[in-house]
C-alpha cells in the first residue's frame, strides 16, 4: 500500500504529539508507531518536567545545573536554548490548562530531583507526570492527525538528491505500507531496552537510530547511556522505577541494615548526580549486597507515589517495611541521531526530536527531569520552524536500492544480547569486554548487504537491536576515558582535550 502525506512523524511519546499537534495547523500529519499509543517511555516518566518557573530560580543556575550534572560534554548553545525556550513552553503548557499538581495555597508543587540546586520538577498526578502529559496532548491532537498503531518503520526512502521522501513501514501481519512525505520526523525515544535491566519499554531499541544510520544520517554521542541508579527489583528482575523524586521527598539509599550508602561519597549525596549514585549501587550489588530506597522519612508514600506504590504491590513488595529493594538500570541514551534545536540533521527533510536525536543538551549524563522538557521544547521549535519555513517536496524519485538477502549475519537472541551488553557495554566498561562484544556484532558491510523487505518484524528488531548496540560499544570502546555515564575500568580519569568532541558514526567510517 501507498499513503501520500505531508509529515510522517515515526513513534508517539511526548516529542511526537508535542510536534504533531503543532504540525496539524497546516500539514495533514501521518504518525506512525509500532506498538500501542501509549507504549514508551514518555507515558511511563514518573518524575516531572525540569523548568524554571520560581523567584528563587534562574535560567543561569538551571544551565549550570545541567551542564555540571552532564560534565560539560554538551553543545552549551542548545543548553541554553532548552531552557530559556523550555521555561516558555512551560508556562504556555500550564497556561493551556495542563494540570500539574499545586501546593495548598494554589502555587505550582515544585518537587526536587537529583544535581538541581532548585527545586524546579513541575509533576502531575504525584509520580505520573509522563502519563498526564501525553493524555493530555493526545487530547489536545486536532483530528487532521492520522495515526497508524502497531506498525514498524523500517526503511527510510531518499531521493537523487539525497532527500529523504518517505519510509517503509511493516505491520504486525507482514503487511508493506510506504509513506511518501516531504518531511520524516523520527521521534522512537532511546534504546534501554538493549539491557537486561531498564526502566524502559521492553522493546525500546533504538529503531530510530538504526534505520537513520542505515540510510547514512550521521550519529553522536551512543557511549554515553545513562543508568538509573533505583529500578524495583524482584526476583532477579527490575519493574519500573523509584522516581529520583523520592529521594527528593526524603528517601535515602540503604543496606540492608539500614545503613546509609550515598554519605561521604559526594556531597549531594542520595541526590548526587545518577551517574555517581547508579555507580555506588552497582558497586554495592557487585559485592552481592541488596540494596535499598529507604522511604521511612516520607509521610503519605502511597498518597505522594501512587505509580511506585501499584508497582510495589503488583510485585508483592511490603511497603509497611518502609523500603523499596533495587537495583540499578537503563533508562536513558544522550547520544541519537546529530540534530539541531530545529531537528534537522545530516540528512535533507529527516529530522529527529527527543530522546532518539543528540543535540547536545544532555552532555555525558542528563540531568533529572531534563528529558520531558526537551520533547516539549524541541517539538515545539521543530514544529513552528516547518510551519513558517517548510517546503513542499515534489521529487519523489526513489534511488534504486537493489539488495540481496544473502549476507544475513548471524544474530543473538534478544535475551542473550541484553545480557552481553549489560555486562559488557553496561555500567563499568573496559577494552577486553567490548572487544569480545563487538565481535559478535555484524558489521556496517553485514547489515548494508540486507534485504529488509524480504525479513519478518521481529527479524528486523534484532536487526535494529544489534545496529544500535554496535554503536555504543564502538563508541566506548573508542572514548579512552571516563566521564559522566560512561565509566571505562581502564581509563578511570578524564581526558581534558576530548572535552567537547563527539565520536560520529556515518555508515562505515567515524570520526572523533
Ligand atoms: C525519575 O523520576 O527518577 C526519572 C526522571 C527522569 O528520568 O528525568
Amino acid at each position: 500500500m501507498m499513503r501520500k502525506t505531508d509529515i510522517v512523524i515515526i513513534g508517539s511519546g511526548a516529542s511526537a504529539l508535542q510536534t504533531a499537534k503543532i504540525l496539524a495547523e497546516k500539514f495533514q500529519v501521518d504518525i506512525v508507531t509500532k506498538n500501542h499509543l501509549k507504549n514508551g517511555s514518555s507515558y511511563k516518566a514518573q518524575g516531572g518536567i525540569a523548568a524554571v518557573t520560581s523567584d528563587e530560580d534562574s535560567i543561569q543556575l538551571h544551565v549550570q545545573d545541567t551542564l555540571s550534572a552532564g560534565v560539560y560534554h554538551h553543545q552549551p548553545d542548545n543548553v541554553h536554548t532548552l531552557v530559556e525556550e523550555g521555561k516558555k513552553t512551560v508556562h504556555q503548557l500550564i497556561k493551556e490548562n495542563f494540570q500539574a499538581d499545586r501546593a495548598l495555597d494554589g502555587s505550582i508543587s515544585l518537587g526536587l530531583e537529583g544535581a538541581h540546586s532548585r527545586p524546579r520538577i513541575i509533576h502531575a498526578g504525584g509520580d505520573a507526570t509522563g502519563q498526564a502529559l501525553v493524555n493530555y496532548l493526545l487530547d489536545s491532537l486536532p483530528e487532521k492527525v492520522t495515526i497508524h498503531e502497531y506498525e514498524l518503520a523500517y526503511e527510510l526512502l531518499l531521493n537523487e538528491d539525497g532527500e529523504c521522501i518517505g519510509v517503509k513501514t511493516k505491520s504486525k501481519e507482514g503487511k508493506t505500507t510506504t509513506y511518501l512525505a516531504s518531511y520524516v520526523i523520527i521521534a522512537t525515544g532511546g534504546a534501554g531496552a538493549l539491557y537486561e535491566y531498564t526502566s524502559n519499554c521492553p522493546d525500546s531499541f533504538g529503531d530510530g537510530i538504526a534505520l537513520s544510520y542505515i540510510a547514512g544520517a550521521e550519529i553522536a554521542d551512543m557511549e554515553f547511556v545513562q543508568f538509573h541508579p533505583s529500578l524495583i527489583y524482584k526476583d532477579g528482575q527490575t519493574h519500573g522505577l523509584v522516581s529520583e523524586a523520592v529521594r527528593g521527598a526524603g528517601g535515602f539509599f540503604a543496606d540492608e541494615e539500614g545503613n546509609r550508602l550515598m554519605e561521604g561519597v559526594h556531597p549531594l549525596g542520595d541526590l548526587a548526580p545518577r551517574h555517581v549514585t547508579a555507580y555506588e549501587m552497582y558497586k554495592h550489588r557487585a559485592k552481592g549486597r541488596e540494596v535499598y530506597i529507604d522511604i521511612s522519612n516520607i509521610e503519605h508514600f502511597e498518597e505522594k507515589f501512587p505509580t511506585i506504590t501499584n508497582i510495589c504491590k503488583e510485585q508483592g513488595i511490603d511497603l509497611s517495611k518502609q523500603r523499596i529493594p533495587i537495583a540499578p538500570g537503563s533508562h536513558f541514551l544522550m547520544g541519537g541521531i546529530i540534530s539541531d534545536v530545529y531537528g534537522r540533521t545530516s540528512i535533507p527533510r529527516l529530522l529527529a526530536v527527543g530522546e532518539t536525536a543528540c543535540t547536545g543538551v544532555h552532555g555525558a549524563n542528563r540531568l533529572a527531569s531534563n528529558s520531558l522538557l526537551e520533547c516539549i521544547t524541541f517539538g515545539k521549535l521543530m514544529a513552528e520552524n516547518l510551519l513558517c519555513n517548510g517546503t513542499r517536496q515534489h521529487n519523489f524519485t526513489r534511488i534504486s536500492n537493489e539488495k540481496k538477502l544473502v549476507n544475513l549475519p548471524t544474530l543473538m537472541d534478544p535475551k542473550t544480547l541484553q545480557k552481553e551488553m549489560f555486562r559488557n557495554a553496561g555500567i563499568v566498561r573496559e577494552k577486553q569486554g567490548l572487544s569480545e562484544l563487538l565481535a559478535k556484532l555484524p558489521s556496517y558491510r553485514d547489515i548494508a548487504a540486507v534485504d529488509l523487505d524480504a525479513m519478518d518484524r521481529s527479524a528486523i528488531e534484532q536487526l535494529f537491536m544489534h545496529i544500535t548496540a554496535s554503536l555504543i560499544v564502538q563508541g566506548a570502546l573508542i572514548r579512552e576515558e571516563s566521564r559522566g555515564s560512561h565509566i571505562r575500568s581502564d581509563f578511570p580519569s578524564m581526558k581534558e582535550d576530548w572535552n567537547n568532541k563527539w565520536i560520529v558514526f556515518k555508515q562505515r567510517n567515524y570520526h572523533v
